[in-house]
């Protein structure tokens, strides 16, 4: 008998859904199923946004330090459940045991950095050009917030758009992705327990095409904040802008690492290693280009190729494992897609892997080998499309002038990476990389809260997640005019 997981609607965890159930497997081991969800629809949603709606007008009124205190206590649980919670995370979606820990971590540090918002929250005060008048922006709340949010983080995402939302004084819809609402349910039993009022929180289980929809249609959801691939995110975009809701998109990536000749090749074969395979590529920031210097270049690829043939790639639980498994089939189908794309559109040079695993002990699960395409060009597809699993196209260039210009040749603009010993070029990097992210001597992958984590071009819409900068999309701004001078003054008017 699977487990059975519930939807959380209008202060009920409730088991059915009008959409019928979801079913969740392990994908190290489709044998194992980790639950059943209900599937919810348009009913659901309509009673967790009526309940939100009510419930946001008297949470506006809790004072933000006191809403700050409350998550604060989400944090301290999340660093009680942090282990239970994490192999979970590993046997619904696959990532290894370190990752998803370090997963549930982003969540417990957005959580102690938005508590203290609590007691700041900050507007400005200005000085007001005529006399006996005072100047101030305060922050107010949006409303009802939907969240719809992918797999790969189940987590970190969810916690880096609620913990902000609540600390702004809104009502939260969560969507999880389908394949991961076990987290999602973990993350609310925090939630509750730590004392956000049960009205305040829904989350409705389910298919986008199902719940997702009735999101986007709902007149009483405010704003929606997206993190999925860019596909999806211009449908959403689209959608809320015909009723003008508030809308937030962190969207794909093809982010690229550059090596120069100078390098620690040591430190920027490490980088590329942890960046292109880590979570199995599976992250928006995953490192799925590197932009060799010619002069490195036969040196990197061959010792990289040595290096990345050894990662260990197996279930996400065992100690030993490098590298988890694809989240899903259409993952998997999706990747060796590409690699075939690689091969035979593309003509790229395979240089390691390119197979689903599926003998022995991959018998059961979405394994993929780590896989290398040398000799790519800026305009193969390989180069150019988002894949999302552990694939890395490999690029060569002339000099470091050419290398900025391939990395921002992309439609995509999230994060990116350099190594070089020379400050003057880092910096010139810093400058004319077109990204949201850049890294000096580090890879792609590990942003940490207290930044802007966001990217241009078809990766977002302006705005950015964590830092106080999150703020920005969860709240509106009052300007307010005191004017204690007791007579009528006219601004902006000339006075003899
Ligand atoms: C994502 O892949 O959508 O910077 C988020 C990182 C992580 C977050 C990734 N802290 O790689």
């Amino acid at each position: 008998m699977a487990v059975k997981f519930k939807a959380f609607i209008a202060g009920q965890w409730v088991e059915s859904g009008s959409q019928g159930v979801l079913v969740n497997v392990n994908p190290a081991n489709t044998d194992d199923i980790v639950g059943e969800f209900p599937s919810c629809g348009k009913e659901e949603l309509d009673a967790a946004v009526a309940a939100a709606k009510a419930a946001q007008k008297k949470w506006a009124l809790v004072p933000a330090p006191k809403r700050g205190e409350i998550i604060k206590k989400a944090g301290d649980l999340m660093v009680d459940r942090k282990e239970e919670i994490a192999r979970l995370m590993t046997r619904e979606m696959g990532k290894i045991l370190i990752e998803t820990r370090g997963d549930v971590q982003e969540g417990i540090d957005t959580a102690y950095y938005m508590a203290g918002e609590g007691r700041r929250l900050f507007g400005d005060t200005v000085p007001c050009e005529l006399p006996n008048k005072f100047g101030m922006s305060v922050r107010r709340p949006i409303g009802v917030t939907a969240m719809i949010c992918p797999w790969n983080f189940p987590m970190a995402i969810p916690t880096w758009k609620i913990f902000p939302s609540l600390m702004c004084g809104n009502a939260i819809i969560l969507k999880p992705a389908s394949d991961t609402p076990a987290t999602a349910v973990k993350l609310f039993e925090v939630l509750l327990d730590a004392g956000v009022p049960p009205m305040l929180i829904h989350l409705v289980t389910g298919a986008g095409s199902k719940v997702g929809n009735a999101i986007l249609d709902h007149p009483d959801v405010n704003l929606v904040s997206f993190t999925g691939s860019t596909q999806v995110g211009r449908k959403i975009a689209a959608r809320c802008g015909e009723t003008l809701k508030r809308c937030s998109l962190e969207m794909g990536g093809k982010n690229a690492q550059i090596v120069l000749d100078d390098a620690d090749l040591d430190l920027a074969l490490d980088g590329a290693l942890w960046g292109a395979f880590g979570t199995t590529g599976q992250r928006c920031t995953a490192t799925s280009r590197i932009i060799l210097h010619e002069k490195i270049a036969d040196e990197f690829i061959a010792r990289f190729e040595e290096k990345a043939s050894h990662i260990r790639v197996g279930d996400g639980l065992k100690p030993e494992t490098q590298m988890g498994p694809l989240v899903n089939l259409s993952q998997q189908e999706v990747v060796a897609d590409y690699v075939r794309i690689g091969i035979e559109e593309d003509r790229a040079k395979l240089v390691l892997g390119g197979q689903s695993l599926k003998d022995g002990s991959y018998a059961k699960g979405y394994f993929f080998q780590p896989t290398i395409f040398a000799d790519v060009t800026r305009n193969m597809r390989i180069a150019r499309e988002e894949i999302f699993g552990p694939v890395v196209s490999i690029i060569r260039v002339k000099d470091f002038e050419e290398a900025i210009d391939v990395l921002n040749d992309t439609e995509y603009g999230l994060s990116s990476s350099i190594y070089t010993r020379n400050v003057n070029l880092a910096f010139r990097a810093i400058r004319d990389i077109e990204a949201g992210i850049t890294y000096v001597n580090g890879p792609t992958i590990g942003a940490e809260i207290q930044l802007p984590f966001g990217g241009l071009k078809n990766t977002g819409n302006g705005h950015r997640e964590s830092s106080h900068t999150v703020l920005d999309t969860f709240s509106e701004w009052k300007s307010i005019y005191v004017d204690y001078s007791g007579r009528l003054q006219r601004a902006q008017i000339d006075t003899d």
